[in-house]
């Protein structure tokens, strides 16, 4: 059973449960031959009644926010010559979930609907915990067939790159993943990059240390960590960067891309309208780069509020999402972020 219909029947039997208290007074009444109740009785009665109608109220509407997801579009315009327009669906945070509850045939006819010269995932497609609730075949379905339908560029999130971090508690799962990937026909950047030819774009995979998502502390990427692992960006094309944390946008900024994808941060899990996303799975209150678009120079980031879930299987005012970018060259030599 997924967590969100558990946590779901948790609190149905707890409603129950108030229901039944509600109850009781009524049928000691009934039981001793009294037909009426006396008023502080049916006070009792109605306290416990509201409860419950207040308790499945709120399994109805996290329920409704926590499932579903919206289309979310971004139009960038770039001075670059990429014959057009292009356009490409980015996914991140699927984290093993059957979105849609039908093996996500509809979540693929969703990104279909789209039309997108190409996929991006951009890291946590599976979910490297050892509960038995997590089925990393649900996440290799859905790759096996995205793969058939679209050309896909996958960058490391941190769960793939606990994988490869921790082979003793895992093993043979990092090395498993890639060959699946790469039979599939998927490009797996990681620390790598790829030239998608015919739309003049560059598309770099940046695994960040698994150290740097330690939580509940501040880490800094080692000083020119990223051109180390990947070389420069080549200004002829338009370089996207996958960067799974958000947190580091000055490192990458300083790299020079024109776009960055980043997610891990699932919007922030409940967020405040108007303020934004309340906390990161770094365990820090408010993130800057919660979700949406952060532009600095010449460069911008979108963060994914992700597509799936994990260990709290709840989203509020925080929509799952798929995200379509289409950019667009604009002949005058103008660049914006969005
Ligand atoms: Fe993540």
């Amino acid at each position: 059973m997924p967590p969100v219909f558990s946590g779901g029947f948790i609190f149905l039997k707890f409603t129950l449960f108030l229901l039944k208290i509600a109850c009781y007074n009524t049928i000691c009444c009934i039981e001793a031959g009294r037909l009426q109740l006396n008023i502080a009785e049916e006070f009792t009665c109605l306290i416990y009644i509201v409860i419950a109608l207040l308790v499945v109220a709120l399994i109805v509407f996290v329920y409704v926010q926590s499932n579903g997801y919206n289309i979310v579009e971004y139009d960038l315009v770039t001075a670059k010559d990429i014959g057009s327009s292009v356009r490409f669906v980015m996914l991140s945070d699927l984290h093993d979930t059957d979105v849609t509850h039908d093996g996500n045939r509809q979540l693929l006819n969703s990104i279909e609907s789209i039309n997108p010269d190409f996929v991006i995932l951009a890291g946590d497609m599976i979910t490297s915990y050892m509960q038995s609730s997590y089925n990393s075949d649900v996440a290799f379905d859905f790759l096996k067939e995205l793969a058939k339908r679209f050309t896909v560029y996958y960058g490391v999130g941190n769960h793939e790159q606990r994988y490869k971090a921790e082979p003793e508690r895992f093993p043979g799962k990092y090395d498993k993943l890639v060959s699946f990937v790469e039979e599939a026909g998927i490009h797996f950047l990681s620390d790598s990059y790829i030239d998608s030819v015919d739309e003049n774009v560059r598309i770099y995979g940046f695994d960040i240390p698994i150290d740097n998502y330690r939580r509940a502390v501040r880490t800094y990427l080692p000083e020119g960590i990223i051109s180390d692992r990947l070389g420069n960006v080549d200004d002829n094309k338009y370089n996207i960067l996958i960067a799974h944390n958000p947190d580091f946008f000055d490192d990458y900024v300083a790299f020079g891309p024109d776009l960055v994808l980043s997610g891990h941060l699932h919007g922030g899990i409940v967020a405040i309208p108007g303020i934004g996303g309340v906390i990161s799975p770094q365990l820090r209150l408010f993130p800057k780069y919660d979700f949406g678009t952060f532009t600095k120079g010449k460069t911008t980031m979108i963060v994914s509020r992700g597509i799936g879930w994990h260990t709290i299987p709840i989203r509020i005012f925080n929509k799952a999402e798929i995200v379509s970018v289409t950019i667009r060259q604009d002949k005058k030599g103008e660049t914006n972020g969005n």
